[in-house]
């Protein structure tokens, strides 16, 4: 999907997107105890593809990029200042953040590979990206692959599995350093955080730039 057609769909449905935060309570707390768990203290945070800001305001994160005007005005009700642009040209200089984070935008990257790159041009070195995904390859995670045509969200997601994450880490200048794994049901219940990833729906990992 390109990046305009991801923007409409987030424009459109940005309200919706919001309400699940408010209607799975349980399942968001898994997920940001899951990011909690692999994120270190930071001084100059930025969130790629903020969305409405749950996580930043979570996790205090005061900074955001997000292609979506209704998404970013969201999240600017949530005191998250953001920047409306891309993961693939982040409008900063180069050696900026000592800390990124980027949660289930992945699955929206068709070419996962550049966006990296331009996660690591942009941090200090030695800084930290914190990647939240959709783990394809887990027992939930195929059932999301296999029922994606059903979900506005998901229809044209390219979702991935965590070893290939890591690889393309790897390539791209990274040494992942913690994994963490959570949500291996669809329901609203109180979900375990566990190490290492091939369960668990939602995989939090940090991943230090070389
Ligand atoms: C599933 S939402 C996640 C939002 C937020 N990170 C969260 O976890 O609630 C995906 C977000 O990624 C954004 N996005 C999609 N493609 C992007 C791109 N190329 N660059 C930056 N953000 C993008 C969308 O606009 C949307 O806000």
């Amino acid at each position: 999907m390109s990046n305009t057609k991801i923007s409409q769909l987030f424009d459109k449905m940005a309200n919706v997107y919001d309400q699940w935060f408010d209607d799975n309570p349980r399942v968001v707390a898994a997920e940001i105890a899951a990011i909690r768990q692999v994120t270190l203290p930071f001084n100059h945070a930025l969130e790629v593809g903020v969305g409405t800001g749950r996580f930043a305001e979570a996790l205090g994160i005061k900074l955001g990029v997000e292609p979506s005007v209704a998404m970013a005005n969201l999240a600017r009700a949530r005191g998250i200042e953001v920047v409306e642009g891309f993961a693939q040209a982040l409008p900063y200089a180069d050696v900026t953040f000592d800390t990124l984070f980027m949660i289930t935008v992945d699955c929206y990257l068709e070419q996962l590979t550049p966006v990296l790159r331009e996660c690591h041009r942009v941090l200090l070195p030695s800084g930290v990206l914190v990647i939240g995904h959709i783990d394809i390859d887990t027992p939930l995670g195929a059932l999301y692959q296999a029922e994606k045509e059903k979900d506005v969200f998901y229809r044209d997601a390219t979702f991935r599995g965590t070893n290939t994450i890591i690889d393309k880490l790897k390539q791209t200048g990274f040494e992942v350093e913690a994994i963490r794994q959570t949500v291996s049901t669809l329901e609203n219940i109180d979900h375990e955080v566990r190490f290492g990833h091939g369960d668990g729906v939602f995989v939090a990992l940090r991943a230090r730039k070389c």
